[in-house]
């Protein structure tokens, strides 16, 4: 049993984790399978229809069969309630709809006897206008926490031409008519950086969190913190796009000044053993989203260009080399994502129905066989589709802020289907509704369908998880990425064994050259047939070198 392994804040005779890394492995993060739990649609444990963290404690096990290394939950903050969480009330508390801190204390202490490490959520770039600074600040301009938000004195026109991510002007006024700024909702204020007040503030949340066991946070919009220190207009036209920020936005994002947080965050974990920051920096160069992570910044950047790329080999070429390369030069483990709660589920991106399903299907083993981590988020492994939401039930401020422009995010974010039962078992029975309804068709996605069904999607994750575990040359290794027509190779190389993942992205079946054995398909139809092997379209396998 190894010391390190024993996450600070731990009580006297806790068990560690019971999947240690060997001292001489890599760091487990650099290769983590981490499970992105969207709280509040996870699974409701006292029945008000809404997620909860004893929910979720119950379905640990669920987890622990998978075979996830980690999970990442989504905020479980106090709350305004306009962004999912992402407006929070107060950073070191747990909002009573979801537990109080003795339910994280639990679940890390639970999950950890199941071999999973819990990573927290923290938003550093705003707060909720309900935080008690805000609400200080909106009641005395003098107050010392008024210098904590970017306040402007009344004038006509706004100070500058900055947009909300989520559609309108980044500057709405008080009742006292002065302007303060929002880069999202307008009831997530943007925190002024330059005051050391807030620094400080976040380095007490962070040790306040890693003192009762968690293993790091996942950083919301770690690309932000900072603005333009005049308050300069933005050079080019706005795009609407959630991701992928470039230099039309210069003065709003990726000031040179955030990178000292990230080292001083980076020091308050090298405080406690095996923990880590994975950031959420939605740049458009690659290369400036790789420096997040150099050595002595964050642990990990996520990595979106698998979220945006088309069923096409050189998208998808272009998203997984570019990636390899830039994290590359700076040392830091790729961060791969295929979903998450912001974006479309992959089902659906990928053509939807049976195609999007085989797709989404042969898009896992991709993911899993890449070197680095993986964030699968919850429901993927279920194959689940984009659910509609009719308008009258949504939730997300993108939707009402478009005017109904954009559809926004509440069809990747319902509820799980547990079971076939009419309340798909997220709830206990005789619960509140849950609180996005769930399509009745999702009965057939139902968990407890899938781990009776050897042919299922969730068998192919668990199965998959099982054999990277075995294999080094997938998740640890080095790969590389090449394409002959529709066809895409990563042949990922690790402790001197080479395994291939070749994906038929083309709509005829595919034959593959091998000397090796196919460790797992993606789909049925593959066969191996005089040293080659025919893969249907839309499937994908692993293949061990000889
Ligand atoms: C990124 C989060 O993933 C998203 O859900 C949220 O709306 C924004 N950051 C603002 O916090
Ligand atoms: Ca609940």
């Amino acid at each position: 049993m190894s010391a390190r392994l024993v996450a600070a804040g731990t009580a006297a005779g806790q068990q560690p984790w019971s999947r240690p890394a060997p001292a001489q492995e890599q760091p487990w993060w650099r290769s983590a399978v981490v499970y992105q739990v969207y709280l509040r649609s996870f699974a409701d444990g006292n029945g008000d229809g809404i997620g909860d963290l004893a929910g979720l404690r119950a379905r640990l096990p669920y987890l622990s069969w998978l075979g996830v290394d980690a999970l990442w939950i989504n905020p479980h903050y106090p709350s305004g309630g306009a962004d999912g969480g992402y407006d929070v009330v107060d950073y070191r508390a747990v909002d009573p709809e979801y537990g109080d801190v003795s339910d994280v204390e639990a679940l890390v202490a639970d999950a950890r006897q199941l071999g999973l490490r819990v990573v927290l959520d923290v938003v550093p770039n705003h707060t909720s206008d309900r935080h008690p600074w805000f609400q200080a600040a909106l009641a005395d301009p003098d107050a010392p926490e008024a210098s904590r938000y970017h306040f402007a004195p009344p004038s006509e026109e706004p100070p500058n031409n900055w947009r909300s991510l989520f559609g309108g002007p980044a500057w709405s006024r008080t009742p006292d008519g002065r302007w303060y700024l929002h880069l999202f909702a307008p009831e997530q204020p943007d925190l002024n950086w330059r005051d050391p007040v807030v620094a400080e503030d976040f380095e007490r949340t962070l040790r306040f969190w890693l003192d009762r066991g968690v293993s790091g946070f996942r950083v919301d919009v770690a690309y932000g913190l900072y603005k333009d220190p005049e308050l300069r207009d933005n050079p080019g036209s706005y795009s609407p796009t959630l991701f992928g920020h470039g230099p039309e936005q210069a003065m709003t994002w990726n000031q040179p000044e955030v990178h000292d947080v990230w080292r001083r965050w980076r020091s308050v974990c090298d405080e406690y053993p095996d923990t880590m920051l994975v950031g959420e920096v939605c740049l458009a160069d690659l290369d400036e989203v790789a420096l997040y992570s150099r050595p002595d910044e964050l642990h990990q950047s996520l990595s979106f260009r698998l979220l945006k790329s088309r069923w096409e080999t050189p998208a998808f070429a272009e998203a997984i080399g570019s990636a390899l390369d830039a994290f590359g030069r700076v040392g830091a483990p790729v961060s791969w994502v295929l979903g998450n709660h912001d974006k479309d589920r992959m089902v659906s991106r990928f053509g939807g129905s049976e195609t999007g399903l085989a797709r989404a299907r042969a898009a896992a083993l991709l993911l899993l066989s890449l070197p680095g981590s993986a964030y699968v988020y919850a429901g993927d492994e279920l194959g689940l589709p984009q659910a509609h939401v009719p308008d009258e039930a949504k939730q997300d401020p993108i939707f009402f802020r478009s005017g109904g422009e954009r559809a926004g995010r509440d069809g990747c974010r319902v509820p799980m289907p547990w079971n076939a039962t009419a309340g798909v078992g997220f709830s206990p029975a005789g619960a509140a509704k849950p609180w996005l309804p769930v399509p009745a068709e999702w009965r057939r996605h139902a968990v407890s369908r899938q781990t009776r069904d050897s042919g299922s999607v969730l068998h192919l994750y668990r199965e998959a998880l099982a054999v990277r575990a075995e294999h080094p040359a997938l998740g640890t290794g080095e790969a590389t990425v090449s394409t002959r027509g529709d066809v895409l190779t990563v042949r990922c190389t690790g402790q001197g064994r080479t395994v291939r993942c070749v994906v038929n992205m083309g709509t005829d079946t595919a034959w593959v050259r091998s000397r090796g054995e196919v460790l797992l398909e993606s789909g049925p139809g593959v066969h191996t047939s005089a040293g080659s092997v025919a893969l249907p379209p839309d499937t994908a396998v692993w293949i061990a070198e000889d």
